[in-house]
Protein backbone atom coordinates (compact mmCIF):
# COMPACT_ATOMS: atom_id res chain seq x y z
CA UNK A 1 0.00 0.00 0.00
CA UNK A 2 2.82 2.18 0.95
CA UNK A 3 4.40 2.10 -2.82
CA UNK A 4 0.67 2.99 -4.40
CA UNK A 5 0.72 6.40 -2.04
CA UNK A 6 4.82 6.52 -2.72
CA UNK A 7 4.08 6.24 -7.09
CA UNK A 8 0.84 8.70 -6.96
CA UNK A 9 2.60 11.01 -5.32
CA UNK A 10 5.84 10.74 -7.88
CA UNK A 11 2.96 11.26 -10.36
CA UNK A 12 1.46 14.51 -8.67
CA UNK A 13 3.73 15.66 -6.19
CA UNK A 14 5.65 19.17 -6.69
CA UNK A 15 9.33 19.03 -7.27
CA UNK A 16 11.38 20.60 -4.61
CA UNK A 17 14.95 21.09 -5.32
CA UNK A 18 16.69 18.08 -5.95
CA UNK A 19 19.65 16.67 -8.14
CA UNK A 20 17.12 14.39 -9.84
CA UNK A 21 17.45 11.08 -12.04
CA UNK A 22 15.87 12.90 -15.18
CA UNK A 23 18.08 16.52 -14.47
CA UNK A 24 20.36 17.66 -17.32
CA UNK A 25 23.52 18.73 -14.95
CA UNK A 26 25.97 16.46 -15.70
CA UNK A 27 29.53 17.52 -14.30
CA UNK A 28 32.15 16.87 -16.98
CA UNK A 29 33.51 14.27 -15.82
CA UNK A 30 30.44 12.58 -15.06
CA UNK A 31 29.60 9.68 -17.29
CA UNK A 32 26.57 8.07 -18.66
CA UNK A 33 25.03 4.84 -16.60
CA UNK A 34 26.07 1.44 -18.52
CA UNK A 35 23.11 -0.27 -19.94
CA UNK A 36 23.81 -3.88 -17.52
CA UNK A 37 23.43 -1.24 -14.52
CA UNK A 38 21.00 0.41 -15.98
CA UNK A 39 18.93 -2.32 -16.56
CA UNK A 40 19.71 -3.97 -13.04
CA UNK A 41 18.87 -1.06 -11.18
CA UNK A 42 15.64 -0.65 -12.70
CA UNK A 43 14.79 -4.66 -11.75
CA UNK A 44 15.62 -3.86 -8.54
CA UNK A 45 13.23 -1.06 -8.53
CA UNK A 46 10.34 -2.62 -9.86
CA UNK A 47 10.43 -5.73 -8.49
CA UNK A 48 10.61 -3.75 -4.17
CA UNK A 49 7.87 -1.92 -6.24
CA UNK A 50 5.40 -4.42 -7.70
CA UNK A 51 6.45 -6.45 -4.04
CA UNK A 52 3.43 -4.77 -2.17
CA UNK A 53 3.79 -3.81 1.67
CA UNK A 54 3.57 -7.13 3.30
CA UNK A 55 6.96 -9.06 2.10
CA UNK A 56 4.96 -12.40 1.69
CA UNK A 57 8.19 -13.72 -0.49
CA UNK A 58 6.14 -12.90 -3.43
CA UNK A 59 9.19 -11.38 -5.20
CA UNK A 60 11.90 -13.16 -5.95
CA UNK A 61 14.10 -10.46 -4.99
CA UNK A 62 12.92 -10.52 -1.33
CA UNK A 63 13.67 -14.22 -1.38
CA UNK A 64 17.35 -12.93 -2.35
CA UNK A 65 17.32 -10.64 0.01
CA UNK A 66 16.76 -12.71 3.39
CA UNK A 67 20.15 -12.71 4.15
CA UNK A 68 19.87 -8.67 3.98
CA UNK A 69 17.28 -8.73 6.41
CA UNK A 70 18.60 -11.42 8.94
CA UNK A 71 21.83 -9.86 8.96
CA UNK A 72 21.53 -6.41 9.26
CA UNK A 73 19.73 -4.84 6.00
CA UNK A 74 16.22 -4.95 8.42
CA UNK A 75 16.89 -1.85 10.48
CA UNK A 76 13.77 -1.08 10.80
CA UNK A 77 10.32 -2.65 11.36
CA UNK A 78 9.90 -5.96 12.66
CA UNK A 79 13.22 -7.23 11.71
CA UNK A 80 14.76 -5.24 14.64
CA UNK A 81 14.34 -7.90 17.51
CA UNK A 82 15.53 -10.24 15.51
CA UNK A 83 19.18 -8.28 14.94
CA UNK A 84 19.29 -7.74 18.42
CA UNK A 85 18.56 -11.53 19.77
CA UNK A 86 21.31 -12.65 17.54
CA UNK A 87 24.00 -9.72 18.01
CA UNK A 88 26.72 -12.27 19.76
CA UNK A 89 29.44 -10.60 18.30
CA UNK A 90 30.43 -7.21 17.40
CA UNK A 91 30.15 -6.55 13.99
CA UNK A 92 31.75 -3.04 13.70
CA UNK A 93 31.98 -1.22 10.36
CA UNK A 94 35.03 -2.32 8.38
CA UNK A 95 37.06 -0.63 5.64
CA UNK A 96 36.21 -1.60 2.36
CA UNK A 97 38.13 -3.39 -0.58
CA UNK A 98 39.85 -1.03 -2.50
CA UNK A 99 39.48 -2.64 -5.74
CA UNK A 100 36.18 -3.12 -5.92
CA UNK A 101 35.49 0.48 -6.35
CA UNK A 102 32.34 1.54 -8.55
CA UNK A 103 31.13 5.04 -9.90
CA UNK A 104 29.18 6.75 -7.64
CA UNK A 105 25.38 7.65 -8.66
CA UNK A 106 22.68 9.52 -8.27
CA UNK A 107 20.07 7.58 -9.96
CA UNK A 108 21.17 8.42 -13.56
CA UNK A 109 24.52 9.45 -13.46
CA UNK A 110 27.90 8.30 -12.53
CA UNK A 111 30.49 10.11 -10.93
CA UNK A 112 33.99 8.52 -10.63
CA UNK A 113 35.06 9.52 -7.67
CA UNK A 114 37.21 6.07 -7.29
CA UNK A 115 40.55 7.20 -5.90
CA UNK A 116 43.43 6.16 -8.31
CA UNK A 117 44.88 3.92 -6.22
CA UNK A 118 41.72 2.06 -5.77
CA UNK A 119 42.99 -0.49 -8.30
CA UNK A 120 45.90 -1.05 -6.49
CA UNK A 121 46.85 -4.94 -4.58
CA UNK A 122 45.97 -4.14 -1.21
CA UNK A 123 43.56 -6.01 0.27
CA UNK A 124 41.55 -4.64 3.70
CA UNK A 125 43.84 -6.76 5.63
CA UNK A 126 46.95 -5.49 4.55
CA UNK A 127 46.54 -2.33 4.76
CA UNK A 128 48.73 -1.16 7.60
CA UNK A 129 47.33 0.95 10.71
CA UNK A 130 47.86 4.48 10.67
CA UNK A 131 50.39 5.73 13.40
CA UNK A 132 49.82 9.11 14.96
CA UNK A 133 52.76 11.45 15.30
CA UNK A 134 53.55 12.29 18.57
CA UNK A 135 53.24 15.90 18.09
CA UNK A 136 55.27 18.25 20.64
CA UNK A 137 52.99 21.08 19.78
CA UNK A 138 48.94 21.73 19.00
CA UNK A 139 47.63 22.91 15.81
CA UNK A 140 45.28 25.20 17.09
CA UNK A 141 41.92 25.81 15.05
CA UNK A 142 40.62 29.64 14.93
CA UNK A 143 37.54 30.65 13.92
CA UNK A 144 37.57 32.11 10.38
CA UNK A 145 36.27 35.58 10.97
CA UNK A 146 39.37 35.79 13.49
CA UNK A 147 42.05 34.82 10.95
CA UNK A 148 45.21 37.57 10.95
CA UNK A 149 46.30 38.48 7.54
CA UNK A 150 49.00 36.53 7.70
CA UNK A 151 47.27 33.12 8.26
CA UNK A 152 44.44 34.21 5.68
CA UNK A 153 47.58 34.36 3.17
CA UNK A 154 48.84 30.94 4.68
CA UNK A 155 45.38 29.44 4.52
CA UNK A 156 44.29 30.57 0.50
CA UNK A 157 48.23 29.44 -0.90
CA UNK A 158 47.30 26.10 1.07
CA UNK A 159 44.60 25.69 -0.90
CA UNK A 160 46.27 26.98 -3.85
CA UNK A 161 48.94 24.30 -3.84
CA UNK A 162 46.31 21.58 -3.58
CA UNK A 163 44.47 23.13 -6.25
CA UNK A 164 47.40 23.25 -8.46
CA UNK A 165 48.12 19.11 -8.02
CA UNK A 166 47.48 16.99 -10.81
CA UNK A 167 43.41 15.16 -11.19
CA UNK A 168 45.22 12.06 -10.52
CA UNK A 169 47.65 12.91 -6.78
CA UNK A 170 45.54 11.45 -3.81
CA UNK A 171 46.93 15.47 -2.28
CA UNK A 172 45.13 17.19 -5.19
CA UNK A 173 41.84 19.41 -4.82
CA UNK A 174 39.87 17.14 -7.04
CA UNK A 175 41.12 14.21 -5.10
CA UNK A 176 40.35 15.33 -1.29
CA UNK A 177 36.71 16.10 -2.34
CA UNK A 178 36.36 12.60 -3.92
CA UNK A 179 36.90 10.73 -0.90
CA UNK A 180 33.60 12.38 0.56
CA UNK A 181 31.85 11.49 -2.93
CA UNK A 182 33.10 7.87 -2.43
CA UNK A 183 32.33 6.93 1.24
CA UNK A 184 28.55 8.79 0.73
CA UNK A 185 27.33 7.74 -2.16
CA UNK A 186 27.77 4.37 -2.49
CA UNK A 187 31.61 3.60 -4.35
CA UNK A 188 32.08 0.70 -2.34
CA UNK A 189 30.09 -2.05 -0.92
CA UNK A 190 30.75 -3.41 2.87
CA UNK A 191 32.89 -6.16 2.51
CA UNK A 192 30.61 -9.25 2.88
CA UNK A 193 28.00 -7.50 1.03
CA UNK A 194 29.96 -6.66 -2.06
CA UNK A 195 29.37 -9.94 -4.49
CA UNK A 196 28.96 -8.47 -7.60
CA UNK A 197 28.91 -4.53 -8.22
CA UNK A 198 25.40 -3.26 -9.05
CA UNK A 199 23.94 -6.51 -7.60
CA UNK A 200 20.34 -5.32 -5.27
CA UNK A 201 21.37 -7.02 -2.12
CA UNK A 202 24.86 -5.14 -1.65
CA UNK A 203 24.95 -3.25 0.71
CA UNK A 204 27.04 0.53 0.54
CA UNK A 205 29.36 1.48 2.91
CA UNK A 206 27.79 5.17 3.99
CA UNK A 207 29.52 7.63 6.45
CA UNK A 208 26.07 9.36 7.14
CA UNK A 209 23.05 9.01 8.92
CA UNK A 210 24.60 7.31 12.03
CA UNK A 211 26.77 7.84 14.76
CA UNK A 212 29.58 6.99 12.43
CA UNK A 213 29.23 10.23 10.88
CA UNK A 214 31.24 12.31 13.33
CA UNK A 215 34.41 9.90 13.90
CA UNK A 216 34.19 9.25 10.07
CA UNK A 217 34.65 13.09 9.29
CA UNK A 218 37.14 13.95 12.02
CA UNK A 219 39.49 11.64 10.49
CA UNK A 220 38.68 13.18 7.33
CA UNK A 221 39.38 16.93 8.32
CA UNK A 222 42.25 15.48 9.73
CA UNK A 223 43.89 13.98 6.70
CA UNK A 224 43.22 17.11 4.85
CA UNK A 225 44.60 19.14 7.31
CA UNK A 226 48.19 17.52 7.90
CA UNK A 227 48.01 16.96 4.31
CA UNK A 228 47.84 20.83 3.46
CA UNK A 229 50.23 21.48 6.49
CA UNK A 230 53.00 19.14 4.59
CA UNK A 231 52.19 20.96 1.07
CA UNK A 232 53.06 24.19 3.39
CA UNK A 233 55.79 22.75 5.09
CA UNK A 234 54.36 23.87 8.13
CA UNK A 235 53.79 21.19 10.87
CA UNK A 236 51.52 23.85 12.82
CA UNK A 237 49.10 24.78 10.11
CA UNK A 238 45.67 24.33 11.23
CA UNK A 239 42.19 25.08 9.29
CA UNK A 240 39.72 27.23 10.49
CA UNK A 241 36.07 26.83 11.93
CA UNK A 242 32.92 28.86 11.17
CA UNK A 243 31.60 28.77 14.51
CA UNK A 244 27.71 29.70 13.38
CA UNK A 245 26.87 29.00 17.18
CA UNK A 246 28.13 31.88 18.18
CA UNK A 247 25.50 34.67 17.24
CA UNK A 248 28.29 37.16 15.77
CA UNK A 249 29.89 33.71 13.95
CA UNK A 250 26.36 33.17 12.18
CA UNK A 251 27.76 35.72 9.74
CA UNK A 252 28.63 33.75 6.50
CA UNK A 253 32.46 34.47 6.91
CA UNK A 254 33.62 37.14 4.04
CA UNK A 255 37.08 35.09 3.96
CA UNK A 256 35.18 32.49 1.55
CA UNK A 257 34.35 34.90 -0.72
CA UNK A 258 37.71 35.58 -1.63
CA UNK A 259 39.50 33.60 -4.33
CA UNK A 260 40.73 30.56 -4.10
CA UNK A 261 38.13 29.67 -1.55
CA UNK A 262 35.15 30.99 -3.07
CA UNK A 263 32.57 28.20 -4.67
CA UNK A 264 30.47 29.79 -7.28
CA UNK A 265 27.65 27.25 -6.92
CA UNK A 266 26.44 28.23 -3.65
CA UNK A 267 23.37 30.11 -2.89
CA UNK A 268 23.47 34.08 -3.58
CA UNK A 269 22.60 34.84 0.03
CA UNK A 270 25.48 32.55 1.05
CA UNK A 271 28.10 35.44 1.29
CA UNK A 272 29.56 37.96 4.13
CA UNK A 273 26.70 39.90 5.57
CA UNK A 274 23.82 37.08 5.31
CA UNK A 275 23.39 34.86 8.20
CA UNK A 276 22.89 31.10 8.33
CA UNK A 277 19.32 30.29 8.98
CA UNK A 278 19.28 26.97 10.37
CA UNK A 279 15.51 27.83 10.27
CA UNK A 280 16.16 27.22 6.72
CA UNK A 281 14.25 25.31 4.06
CA UNK A 282 14.54 26.64 0.46
CA UNK A 283 11.33 29.06 0.92
CA UNK A 284 14.43 31.46 2.02
CA UNK A 285 16.00 31.21 -1.03
CA UNK A 286 18.14 34.56 -1.37
CA UNK A 287 15.76 36.32 0.90
CA UNK A 288 17.24 36.56 4.30
CA UNK A 289 14.91 36.63 7.08
CA UNK A 290 15.31 39.18 10.08
CA UNK A 291 18.76 38.56 11.08
CA UNK A 292 17.61 38.86 15.04
CA UNK A 293 14.99 36.41 14.53
CA UNK A 294 17.43 34.17 12.95
CA UNK A 295 19.96 34.14 15.72
CA UNK A 296 16.89 33.47 17.98
CA UNK A 297 16.27 30.66 16.46
CA UNK A 298 19.66 29.35 15.96
CA UNK A 299 20.39 29.96 19.58
CA UNK A 300 17.56 27.96 20.51
CA UNK A 301 18.13 25.31 18.44
CA UNK A 302 21.74 25.00 19.63
CA UNK A 303 20.55 24.67 23.26
CA UNK A 304 17.89 22.07 22.57
CA UNK A 305 19.63 19.68 20.80
CA UNK A 306 22.89 20.12 23.79
CA UNK A 307 20.52 19.89 26.31
CA UNK A 308 18.47 17.22 25.72
CA UNK A 309 21.76 15.07 24.10
CA UNK A 310 22.97 15.29 27.28
CA UNK A 311 21.21 12.71 29.35
CA UNK A 312 21.52 10.28 25.75
CA UNK A 313 24.40 10.44 23.68
CA UNK A 314 22.67 8.26 21.09
CA UNK A 315 20.11 10.92 20.75
CA UNK A 316 23.44 13.27 20.12
CA UNK A 317 25.64 11.42 18.45
CA UNK A 318 23.17 9.37 16.29
CA UNK A 319 23.17 5.16 16.47
CA UNK A 320 25.66 2.87 15.40
CA UNK A 321 24.99 0.77 12.54
CA UNK A 322 26.96 -3.00 12.26
CA UNK A 323 28.60 -4.26 9.29
CA UNK A 324 25.79 -5.13 6.62
CA UNK A 325 23.85 -2.08 7.68
CA UNK A 326 23.85 1.19 5.38
CA UNK A 327 23.07 3.58 7.89
CA UNK A 328 21.10 3.87 11.26
CA UNK A 329 19.78 6.87 12.82
CA UNK A 330 21.32 10.34 12.34
CA UNK A 331 22.21 12.03 16.07
CA UNK A 332 20.88 15.51 16.11
CA UNK A 333 23.87 17.39 16.32
CA UNK A 334 24.44 15.42 12.24
CA UNK A 335 20.94 16.76 11.28
CA UNK A 336 21.63 20.61 12.13
CA UNK A 337 24.88 20.38 10.19
CA UNK A 338 22.36 19.37 7.01
CA UNK A 339 20.35 22.54 7.15
CA UNK A 340 23.94 24.72 6.98
CA UNK A 341 24.94 21.98 3.52
CA UNK A 342 21.57 23.00 2.72
CA UNK A 343 21.55 26.69 3.39
CA UNK A 344 24.85 27.25 1.50
CA UNK A 345 24.05 25.01 -1.50
CA UNK A 346 22.19 26.79 -4.39
CA UNK A 347 18.59 26.80 -3.87
CA UNK A 348 17.34 25.69 -7.25
CA UNK A 349 17.38 22.84 -8.64
CA UNK A 350 19.59 20.59 -9.28
CA UNK A 351 21.91 20.91 -5.63
CA UNK A 352 25.39 20.42 -5.93
CA UNK A 353 28.97 21.44 -3.94
CA UNK A 354 27.69 22.16 -0.64
CA UNK A 355 23.78 21.46 -1.29
CA UNK A 356 25.25 17.31 -2.58
CA UNK A 357 27.28 15.11 -0.52
CA UNK A 358 28.33 14.04 -3.93
CA UNK A 359 30.19 17.59 -4.49
CA UNK A 360 30.14 19.30 -1.25
CA UNK A 361 33.97 18.90 -0.17
CA UNK A 362 34.12 20.92 -3.66
CA UNK A 363 33.72 23.84 -1.52
CA UNK A 364 36.25 25.02 0.88
CA UNK A 365 33.64 26.11 3.47
CA UNK A 366 33.20 22.80 3.52
CA UNK A 367 35.60 22.72 5.82
CA UNK A 368 35.08 25.43 7.76
CA UNK A 369 31.77 23.97 8.35
CA UNK A 370 33.43 20.56 9.05
CA UNK A 371 35.64 22.04 11.64
CA UNK A 372 33.36 23.49 13.50
CA UNK A 373 30.80 20.34 13.54
CA UNK A 374 33.97 18.67 15.08
CA UNK A 375 34.80 21.17 17.72
CA UNK A 376 30.38 20.99 18.66
CA UNK A 377 31.42 17.61 19.71
CA UNK A 378 34.12 18.31 21.26
CA UNK A 379 32.39 20.90 23.19
CA UNK A 380 29.52 18.38 24.12
CA UNK A 381 31.82 15.51 24.71
CA UNK A 382 33.43 18.15 27.59
CA UNK A 383 30.59 19.98 28.65
CA UNK A 384 27.77 17.95 28.46
CA UNK A 385 27.98 14.45 27.79
CA UNK A 386 27.40 12.20 30.79
CA UNK A 387 29.84 10.39 31.50
CA UNK A 388 29.09 6.20 31.25
CA UNK A 389 27.80 4.02 28.47
CA UNK A 390 28.38 4.67 24.64
CA UNK A 391 31.74 5.60 24.08
CA UNK A 392 33.22 3.27 26.04
CA UNK A 393 31.07 -0.13 25.78
CA UNK A 394 29.91 -0.15 22.07
CA UNK A 395 32.44 -2.06 19.81
CA UNK A 396 30.68 -0.91 17.22
CA UNK A 397 31.53 2.05 17.38
CA UNK A 398 34.95 1.80 18.78
CA UNK A 399 36.07 -0.65 16.52
CA UNK A 400 34.25 0.54 13.25
CA UNK A 401 37.37 1.51 10.93
CA UNK A 402 38.34 3.55 7.75
CA UNK A 403 40.55 3.59 5.13
CA UNK A 404 42.88 7.07 4.32
CA UNK A 405 45.42 8.52 2.02
CA UNK A 406 47.74 10.05 4.98
CA UNK A 407 50.16 12.98 4.73
CA UNK A 408 52.77 10.52 3.77
CA UNK A 409 51.20 9.49 0.46
CA UNK A 410 50.31 5.86 2.18
CA UNK A 411 47.33 4.02 2.13
CA UNK A 412 46.17 3.94 5.75
CA UNK A 413 43.47 2.46 8.80
CA UNK A 414 41.81 4.35 11.51
CA UNK A 415 39.62 3.25 13.73
CA UNK A 416 36.99 5.36 15.90
CA UNK A 417 38.48 4.64 18.84
CA UNK A 418 41.37 6.52 17.89
CA UNK A 419 39.56 10.05 16.98
CA UNK A 420 38.75 10.68 20.50
CA UNK A 421 40.93 12.15 21.84
CA UNK A 422 41.70 15.52 20.33
CA UNK A 423 44.92 16.45 21.76
CA UNK A 424 46.37 13.32 20.63
CA UNK A 425 45.08 14.07 17.22
CA UNK A 426 47.22 17.19 17.51
CA UNK A 427 44.82 19.96 17.70
CA UNK A 428 42.77 22.15 19.80
CA UNK A 429 39.64 24.87 18.95
CA UNK A 430 40.70 28.71 20.19
CA UNK A 431 37.41 28.39 22.10
CA UNK A 432 34.95 25.75 23.24
CA UNK A 433 32.95 28.53 25.25
CA UNK A 434 28.87 28.49 24.30
CA UNK A 435 26.66 31.38 23.83
CA UNK A 436 23.23 29.50 24.47
CA UNK A 437 22.54 27.90 27.24
CA UNK A 438 20.24 30.34 29.00
CA UNK A 439 18.34 31.80 25.74
CA UNK A 440 14.24 30.96 25.31
CA UNK A 441 13.21 29.66 22.75
CA UNK A 442 10.37 31.27 20.74
CA UNK A 443 7.16 29.03 20.38
CA UNK A 444 5.99 28.34 16.94
CA UNK A 445 2.75 29.96 15.36
CA UNK A 446 0.74 27.62 13.64
CA UNK A 447 0.70 27.99 9.49
CA UNK A 448 -1.68 26.05 8.06
CA UNK A 449 -4.53 24.68 10.58
CA UNK A 450 -4.65 20.66 11.07
CA UNK A 451 -6.74 18.83 13.20
CA UNK A 452 -5.58 17.08 16.18
CA UNK A 453 -5.62 12.85 16.40
CA UNK A 454 -4.18 10.11 17.07
CA UNK A 455 -2.06 8.87 14.46
CA UNK A 456 -3.56 6.09 13.45
CA UNK A 457 -2.68 2.35 11.88
CA UNK A 458 -2.10 3.47 8.57
CA UNK A 459 1.28 5.79 6.96
CA UNK A 460 0.38 8.77 6.67
CA UNK A 461 1.57 11.37 3.82
CA UNK A 462 3.09 14.91 4.99
CA UNK A 463 3.09 17.14 2.06
CA UNK A 464 1.55 20.28 1.75
CA UNK A 465 -0.91 20.54 5.69
CA UNK A 466 0.81 19.74 8.70
CA UNK A 467 0.48 16.58 10.82
CA UNK A 468 -1.03 17.02 14.21
CA UNK A 469 -1.08 14.09 16.45
CA UNK A 470 -2.15 13.21 19.92
CA UNK A 471 0.57 10.91 21.18
CA UNK A 472 0.11 9.05 24.26
CA UNK A 473 3.10 9.06 27.17
CA UNK A 474 4.29 6.26 28.50
CA UNK A 475 3.30 7.61 32.04
CA UNK A 476 2.91 10.32 33.79
CA UNK A 477 2.92 12.41 36.84
CA UNK A 478 5.65 10.13 37.86
CA UNK A 479 8.06 10.69 40.86
CA UNK A 480 11.42 13.37 40.85
CA UNK A 481 13.73 10.60 41.15
CA UNK A 482 11.33 8.39 38.74
CA UNK A 483 11.90 11.08 35.94
CA UNK A 484 15.46 11.66 36.45
CA UNK A 485 15.96 7.99 35.80
CA UNK A 486 14.76 8.12 32.19
CA UNK A 487 14.52 9.79 29.03
CA UNK A 488 11.82 11.20 27.10
CA UNK A 489 12.17 10.86 23.40
CA UNK A 490 9.48 11.37 21.05
CA UNK A 491 9.86 8.80 17.56
CA UNK A 492 8.80 9.66 13.77
CA UNK A 493 9.12 6.05 12.74
CA UNK A 494 9.29 4.59 9.33
CA UNK A 495 10.34 8.04 7.28
CA UNK A 496 10.24 7.25 3.46
CA UNK A 497 11.45 10.23 1.58
CA UNK A 498 9.46 10.59 -2.22
CA UNK A 499 12.30 11.96 -3.72
CA UNK A 500 15.81 11.97 -3.62
CA UNK A 501 17.12 15.17 -2.95
CA UNK A 502 17.51 17.91 0.21
CA UNK A 503 14.07 18.09 2.42
CA UNK A 504 12.76 18.81 5.56
CA UNK A 505 10.31 19.03 8.01
CA UNK A 506 9.93 20.27 11.84
CA UNK A 507 8.54 18.90 14.79
CA UNK A 508 6.78 21.10 17.63
CA UNK A 509 5.59 19.72 20.87
CA UNK A 510 2.53 21.26 22.92
CA UNK A 511 0.39 20.05 25.47
CA UNK A 512 -3.39 19.05 24.52
CA UNK A 513 -4.73 21.98 26.64
CA UNK A 514 -3.12 24.69 24.09
CA UNK A 515 -5.04 25.74 21.11
CA UNK A 516 -3.45 28.53 19.99
CA UNK A 517 0.09 27.31 18.91
CA UNK A 518 2.24 24.26 17.36
CA UNK A 519 4.19 24.67 20.73
CA UNK A 520 7.97 24.85 21.01
CA UNK A 521 10.57 23.29 18.45
CA UNK A 522 11.69 19.87 19.34
CA UNK A 523 14.15 19.54 16.43
CA UNK A 524 13.96 18.67 12.71
CA UNK A 525 14.13 15.74 9.99
CA UNK A 526 16.64 16.88 7.30
CA UNK A 527 18.69 15.19 4.73
CA UNK A 528 21.03 16.16 1.95
CA UNK A 529 20.72 15.47 -1.78
CA UNK A 530 23.15 12.40 -2.52
CA UNK A 531 23.52 9.78 -4.53
CA UNK A 532 21.83 6.03 -4.59
CA UNK A 533 18.19 6.95 -3.66
CA UNK A 534 17.17 5.91 -0.42
CA UNK A 535 13.63 3.93 -0.68
CA UNK A 536 14.84 2.71 -4.26
CA UNK A 537 16.48 0.15 -4.06
CA UNK A 538 15.80 -3.88 -3.28
CA UNK A 539 15.45 -3.94 0.62
CA UNK A 540 12.61 -0.85 0.52
CA UNK A 541 12.32 -0.99 4.08
CA UNK A 542 15.65 -1.30 5.48
CA UNK A 543 15.58 2.41 3.65
CA UNK A 544 13.42 3.48 5.88
CA UNK A 545 14.47 6.33 8.34
CA UNK A 546 13.77 6.86 12.14
CA UNK A 547 14.15 9.86 13.75
CA UNK A 548 14.41 10.37 17.65
CA UNK A 549 14.29 13.40 19.48
CA UNK A 550 15.12 14.28 22.78
CA UNK A 551 12.17 16.03 24.84
CA UNK A 552 12.91 15.60 28.58
CA UNK A 553 13.64 19.16 29.02
CA UNK A 554 11.49 20.21 26.89
CA UNK A 555 8.33 18.70 28.80
CA UNK A 556 9.87 20.22 31.93
CA UNK A 557 9.74 23.84 30.41
CA UNK A 558 6.07 23.20 29.10
CA UNK A 559 5.00 21.69 32.92
CA UNK A 560 3.87 18.82 31.26
CA UNK A 561 4.75 16.11 33.73
CA UNK A 562 1.03 15.91 34.39
CA UNK A 563 -0.04 15.77 30.73
CA UNK A 564 -1.00 12.34 29.88
CA UNK A 565 -0.51 13.25 26.31
CA UNK A 566 1.28 15.52 24.17
CA UNK A 567 0.62 17.37 20.73
CA UNK A 568 3.19 16.42 18.06
CA UNK A 569 3.08 18.76 15.21
CA UNK A 570 5.02 17.78 11.93
CA UNK A 571 5.60 20.95 9.85
CA UNK A 572 6.79 19.90 6.12
CA UNK A 573 8.94 22.34 4.29
CA UNK A 574 10.42 20.48 1.84
CA UNK A 575 9.56 17.64 0.02
CA UNK A 576 7.06 14.85 0.32
CA UNK A 577 7.23 11.78 3.44
CA UNK A 578 5.49 8.76 4.05
CA UNK A 579 5.24 7.94 7.54
CA UNK A 580 4.59 5.36 9.68
CA UNK A 581 3.89 5.81 13.28
CA UNK A 582 4.25 9.10 15.63
CA UNK A 583 5.02 7.94 19.32
CA UNK A 584 6.66 8.80 22.93
CA UNK A 585 9.14 6.71 24.97
CA UNK A 586 10.48 6.80 28.46
CA UNK A 587 13.62 5.00 28.05
CA UNK A 588 15.42 4.15 31.15
CA UNK A 589 19.05 5.83 30.85
CA UNK A 590 21.58 2.99 31.08
CU1 LIG B 1 29.77 14.18 4.80
CU2 LIG B 1 28.83 17.73 5.78
O1 LIG B 1 29.00 15.96 5.13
Amino acid sequence: MASAIMSSLLATASSPPSLSSKTSYSPQNARRRPTTFHRQWKLCNLSIRSSGDNSTDESPLIKLDRRNMLIGGGLYGTTLGLIHDQKAVAKPIAPPNLSKCNSSSDGDVLYPCCPPYAFGVLKPEEIPDYQIPSFTTLRKRKPARDLSDGELSNLKSAISKMKSLGGTDPWSFVQQANIHCAFCNGAYNQVGFDKVPFECNNVPLQVHNSSIFLPWHRWYIYFYERILGKLMGDESFALPYWDYDHPDGMEFPKIYDETPLLDKTRAEHARAGNYVDLHYSFEYCNTPRPKDKVIEENLCYFRRIFNEGAKDRTLFIGKTPEAGQESAVAGSLEILHNVVHQWVGKCESPNFDMGNFITAARDPIFFGHHMNVDRLWEIYRTQFMSTTGFETDNPDWLDASFIFYDENNKVVKVQVKDALDITKLGYSFADLSVEWKNVLCPRQPKTKEAPVAEFGSTTRVLAEYPIRILAKRPKSSRRESDIEKTVEVVVVDGIEVVHTSSTRFDVYISTPDNSTDFGDFAGSFVTVAHGHEHGKTADSKAKKQSLKLGITNLVAELNAETAESLVVTLVPRTGVFLIDGVYIEQNNIK
